[in-house]
């Protein structure tokens, strides 16, 4: 009862950025300590690093990871995290109200990138510092030798330069929580300058302006179009964050739907970067790198920071400030792996204005891999397979097809599509991928999928090479670590027939179908 075509001739969206399938590892309760570092480990390399968590990296595919915060980087000071270990400075994080050893730094994580294969997106401080301290951590990672800091770079063993491209100037600048927030006019004249500055400094830098934290927030649109026509000149791209979860969606109908959000916020940041470049009589357009997305079920951190807030009111003045505390350790039900499923969509739908994208985070905190404590084993999220299947397999060109589907009633949305779904097609390797998602609570739904738009019909017909559905009869049902693959992706029977591809999809379901 589903139609989804790609009608000959049908123009692709763009070319799929690799960075699309970036992540994200701020130091942030065990996502680096107890995460990817924990030199106890069985698994642990000679830097430290658990080989467990690199594997289970590589195997999800992640192509950039951004780093080292998020709102741990707005008290941060980047020099802590270099030089020998046992002289590095302990510090304590207003953000996360725990104690930073520093034992992993920017040297470290250059180390622990390259094992992993893969690129680092950087966020300098822009809370507690600014344009100094950019600059001088820009010269001391991407400096040739000869200058002080570069010098210094290369006498903490690490001799070349580590050429790091992309760079966040600050995190969610708007939002009141972050250390030295800002009014849009303050920080549209500081990353006005701090870009400037940086670009002098190195030409063939990316650099990225904190947008909204979410499209929620008062002063989202006046914060993006206040700052990109400040700053057009310098900058390459604008941030976007949001995050779901059931309990904060109206339903979990509406939940399955919220893609819908991240649409109209793709839409809304999309149509002011492109007001700032008219008004600055501009040809380029500023990107959307939408850094922080995925499932976090924030009203659980909600109630732990509003519950350290009443303990500090009634006097209590020595709070503890716990070493890398079990915070944000989501568990993820089949449903959550639909929305992220159906959000990754969402962003390949985009790509041509959403040229890089971190799901939020890598392990342990509201992540895809979960590492246990004590010596115990990394495992899979259910979220970990939609990712892992895109990154993997979207490659080359995407299309967004045209889709005939039966509707669903949101209460925040109206009707919506029951199905929305994405094509991939890489020329060369002549393959390509159809993600698809039921995001009906109730009913299942019988697909037909026409891709006679591309070279794949072309002689005899398509073929399937690996075609997998999630889906559990449970929607809430979750992998855990004592049960790591209750949910997973399953074969899925697809028929075809020349240009066409058919399968029944469950109700709150995610498909991938990979074919030649
Ligand atoms: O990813 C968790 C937090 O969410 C990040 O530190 C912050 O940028 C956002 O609010």
């Amino acid at each position: 009862d589903v139609t989804i075509a790609i009608a000959p001739h049908a123009a692709p969206v763009a070319d799929v950025p690799r960075r699309m399938f970036g992540s994200f590892v701020e130091h942030l309760g065990r996502c680096v300590y107890g995460g990817i570092y924990e030199p106890d480990h069985p698994t642990a390399d000679e830097d430290g690093f658990r080989g467990d968590v690199l594997a289970l990296t590589r195997e999800l595919g992640v192509t950039c990871v951004r780093y080292p915060g998020g709102n741990f980087v707005s008290n941060y000071n980047w020099e802590d995290g270099t030089g020998p270990r046992e002289q590095r400075p302990v510090r304590r994080d207003l953000a996360w109200h725990t104690t930073e050893p520093n034992l992993v730094g920017i040297d470290d994580f250059h180390r622990w990138s390259r094992k992993a294969g893969t690129e680092i997106m950087l966020a300098v401080n822009l809370g507690t510092r600014g344009l100094k301290a950019a600059l001088e951590e820009l010269e001391y990672v991407n400096g040739t030798p000869g200058t002080a800091l570069a010098d210094r770079r290369v006498a903490n063993g690490i001799p070349e330069p580590m050429d790091i491209r992309m760079w966040c100037i600050g995190n969610e600048m708007d939002g009141p929580w972050q250390v030295g927030h800002m009014t849009p006019e303050e920080y549209a004249s500081a990353v006005d300058k701090v870009a400037h500055a940086m670009k002098l400094a190195e030409s063939g830098l990316e650099l990225v302006a904190c947008g909204s934290s979410s499209a929620h927030m008062p002063t989202f649109g006046t914060w993006e179009r206040t700052v990109l026509t400040r700053a057009y000149d310098n900058l390459d791209f604008v941030s976007c964050h949001a995050y779901y979860y059931e309990r904060g969606a109206r339903s979990l109908q509406d939940y399955l739907a919220c893609a819908e959000d991240m649409r109209g916020f793709i839409a809304t940041v999309a149509a002011s970067a492109d007001a700032a470049r008219e008004a600055n009589h501009g040809t380029k357009d500023i990107a959307l790198s939408f850094d922080e997305w995925g499932v976090w079920y924030s009203d659980v951190w909600n109630r732990q920071e509003a519950e350290w807030k009443a303990a500090a009111a009634e006097g209590l003045h020595h709070e503890p400030w716990p070493f890398a505390p079990h915070l944000l350790e989501d568990i993820y039900s089949a449903a959550d792996a639909v929305v992220e499923g159906s959000l990754m969509i969402t962003l390949l739908k985009h790509c041509d204005r959403v040229r890089s994208a971190s799901r939020a985070q890598l392990v342990n905190v509201i992540a895809p891999i979960m590492a246990e404590p004590d010596g115990g084993p990394a495992w899979r999220q259910t979220v970990f397979y939609p990712f892992a299947e895109a990154a993997h397999h979207a490659r080359g060109l995407a299309w967004a097809p045209a889709i005939d589907s039966p509707k669903v009633a949101t209460e925040t949305w109206g009707e919506v599509d029951a199905l929305d779904a994405v094509v991939t097609w890489d020329e060369r390797t002549r393959s390509g991928l159809l993600l698809a998602v039921n995001r009906d609570v109730t009913a299942a739904h019988g697909v037909t999928v026409d891709l006679a738009g591309l070279p794949a019909a072309g002689g005899d017909g398509v073929r399937v090479a690996r075609a997998v559905v999630l889906h559990d009869d449970d929607p809430h049902r979750q992998n855990t670590a004592d049960a790591p693959e209750t949910v997973v992706p399953r074969e899925l029977p697809v028929s075809t027939d020349g240009a066409g591809l058919c399968f029944d999809l469950p109700a709150v379901a995610w498909a991938a179908v990979e074919f030649t």
